[in-house]
This record gives structure tokens, C-alpha cells and sequence, in this order.
């Protein structure tokens, strides 16, 4: 990378994290983020709060990236934001204070895709983390998305296999909320399941050609085996909690572990990184390193502050467009649906 002494601010607000970090060439100088706690009263994110918040937080967080990086704003060399996808309404606030910033500073503004973001973030300077090495695969797993990607260079990237309905990460929260467990469910079914059986229940797996995944029908087995049970004996949940979560984890891995079988197995590259906030589950961290003595897979995972949403992995893809001069325009406008 350049060793010229380049500073980007990254700003990201495609969902319900407000976020800013300051990068200095390939380097994160802060890393910032405010998440809205108002979404767990409602057992998912409420669009029209989430855009609400980010203005609130927005100039807040930019300022105390800034600050924590020890530079002045006058520094920076380009603004970096994420275009898309998300929910119109959060991107809007932080592409038009992007834009506005980028404006009154008279510097380049630098338009990011939030996938690519969650890809690139393994290429951030960190000690103790490789980088990987092209071509190879990226999973992309979050409360909003699932996809495996063929990543061929920086900005050379296909998507080889999606979810057609929820994203894992719903998966994972709406299984929780039938369990009367809190929202984001995640963290607790992980924390649970190390203390299951994961092989106490069944649940078939779907039936989806390909790379593509689906999980909606998997969020309905588990509803009608709860129902079932809770029928027959009301403390079923009480009494089996860890079991059931041990048993959803696990099937849930098999899921993505298949696939990434199927991935390698189609493209022949055994190189796979993974990103987004469902790569901090204990049991896929597991799996993936199982996979390098089984499989023969080379596997990254980054550092957990850059693999849930992050202005780092902004900032990171805003350095490397920065390096190829690829600005975008003041007319730029966000982007719900932008693919990669
Ligand atoms: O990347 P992220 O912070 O936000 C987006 O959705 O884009 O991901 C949040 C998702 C939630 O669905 C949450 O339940 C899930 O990541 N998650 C986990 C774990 N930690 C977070 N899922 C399973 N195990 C975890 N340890
Ligand atoms: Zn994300």
C-alpha cells in the first residue's frame, strides 16, 4: 500500500449503528459507533426511529472520530460514506452529511457499497490479522444479510449464492423471540448453545438450489416444534432452553457450512473470510477452523469490531478508491437496493 500519509473519514448509517472512523493510510486511527438501544423495546429495527437517531447522532460520533484520531477535520483528505444498501431513510442522513462535509471542506467525496465494506474489512492494517490472499470467498452474514461472494480483486467481486428471504442473522433473532429471548437474540443463543446438546432436536434443513440460501422456512419449523411442545408440556421452553438454542445453532452452521462446501467445491478456491455481525458466533468461528483440518480451507475472520456495522470498513474501501482516484459526484444520491 501507499506510503504517502493519507487520511479518510468514513461515515456509515445504512441501518441502526451511527458510525464514523478515521483511517490514516491503511491504518484505523478511531473507530467509532453509537448503536440505537430504542430497537430492542421493539424486537427489531424500526426504520422511522433509526433515521430519527441518526440525526441526532451523527455530528456527535464524526466529531469524536476526529477527535479520538488526533487530527483536525481540515486533515482529512476525503469523505467516505456508505451509499447502500440499507434503509433509505438512515442512508439518507449520512450520505447528505457526507456530502455536505465533503462540500464545505472542498475535498473528494467517496461513495462505498456496505457489502464490499463488510468484504474489505479484512484488508485494515491490524497486527495479528492476514490478509487474504485473491482470488478467494467472502460470506457476508448479518441481521441483514447473507451472501457468499467470489472476490477476484479489491473492486473484481461476484455474488455467487444469496438468501432469498431472511438473512441468517433474522435466523437467529426471530428463533430467539419465539423463545421469549431478547432482541438481538444472536448473542444468547451462541452464549446458550455452548451449554446444549446440539443434537437434543431436530430441524430439517431447506431445500434450496445452489449457493442460495433461505431461512424463513427454517424460523417457521422452529415456531410449529415450540407450539408443539409447549402443548404437551407448558415448561418445555424452561426446561430445554439450552438444548433448543444448542440444537438451532447447530442446525443453522450446518446451513451456511454446506454451502461454503458447495462454494468451494464449484469455484475451486478454499480461501474463505467471513464478515458481518453472525461471524462472532462461537459455533461458525468453530466450524470454519474445523474446516481448515477437514477441508483443507484457509479461513479469515476479522477483528470483532470491524465485522458488525463499522465505519472502519468504510473508511478502508474509501482508502483504496481514494488511491484510485474513483471520486463520486456531488449529485450522488443513497441507494436502498445498490448491489455489489
Ligand atoms: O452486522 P450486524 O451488527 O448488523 C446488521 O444486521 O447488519 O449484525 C447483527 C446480527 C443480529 O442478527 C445478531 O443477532 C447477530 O448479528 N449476532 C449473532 C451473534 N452476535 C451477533 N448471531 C449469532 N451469534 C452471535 N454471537
Ligand atoms: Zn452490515
Amino acid at each position: 500500500m501507499s506510503s504517502q500519509n493519507i487520511y479518510i473519514l468514513g461515515i456509515e448509517s445504512s441501518c441502526d449503528d451511527t458510525a464514523a472512523s478515521v483511517i490514516h493510510n491503511g491504518r484505523i486511527l478511531s473507530n467509532v459507533v453509537a448503536s440505537q438501544k430504542i430497537h430492542k423495546e421493539y424486537g427489531g429495527v424500526v426504520p422511522e426511529l433509526a433515521s430519527r437517531a441518526h440525526q441526532q447522532n451523527i455530528v456527535p460520533v464524526v466529531h469524536q472520530a476526529i477527535e479520538k484520531a488526533g487530527i483536525t477535520k481540515s486533515q482529512l483528505h476525503a469523505i467516505a460514506f456508505t451509499q447502500g444498501p440499507g434503509l433509505m431513510g438512515s442512508l439518507l442522513v449520512g450520505t447528505s452529511f457526507a456530502k455536505s462535509l465533503a462540500y464545505g471542506l472542498n475535498i473528494p467525496l467517496i461513495d462505498v457499497n456496505h457489502m464490499q465494506g463488510h468484504i474489505l474489512a479484512h484488508f485494515i492494517d491490524e497486527d495479528g490479522f492476514e490478509k487474504p490472499l485473491f482470488p478467494f470467498l467472502a460470506m457476508t452474514v448479518s441481521g441483514g444479510h447473507t451472501q457468499i461472494v467470489k472476490v477476484d480483486n479489491y473492486f473484481d467481486m461476484t455474488v455467487i449464492g444469496e438468501t432469498i428471504d431472511d438473512a441468517v442473522g433474522e435466523a437467529f433473532d426471530k428463533s430467539g423471540k419465539i423463545l421469549g429471548l431478547g432482541y438481538p437474540a444472536g448473542p444468547e443463543i451462541d452464549r446458550r448453545a455452548a451449554l446444549g446438546n446440539p443434537k437434543a432436536f431436530q430441524f430439517t434443513k431447506p431445500k434450496v438450489d445452489g449457493l442460495n440460501f433461505s431461512f424463513s422456512g427454517f424460523k417457521t419449523a422452529v415456531l410449529y416444534f415450540v407450539q408443539r411442545e409447549v402443548k404437551a408440556n407448558p415448561n418445555f421452553i424452561a426446561e430445554n432452553l439450552n438444548d433448543i438454542c444448542a440444537s438451532i445453532q447447530y442446525t443453522i452452521i450446518g446451513i451456511l457450512i454446506d454451502k461454503l462446501k458447495l462454494a468451494t467445491k464449484e469455484t475451486g478456491i478454499s480461501h474463505i473470510a467471513i464478515g458481518g455481525g453472525v461471524s462472532a458466533n462461537s459455533g461458525i468461528r468453530q466450524a470454519l477452523k474445523d474446516g481448515e483440518q477437514k477441508f483443507g480451507w484457509t479461513t479469515y475472520i476479522p477483528k470483532f469490531e470491524f465485522t458488525t456495522d463499522n465505519a472502519a470498513m468504510i473508511a478502508i474501501v474509501g482508502y483504496l478508491k481514494y488511491l484510485e482516484g474513483d471520486f463520486a459526484e456531488q449529485g450522488i444520491v443513497a441507494s436502498a437496493r445498490l448491489k455489489i
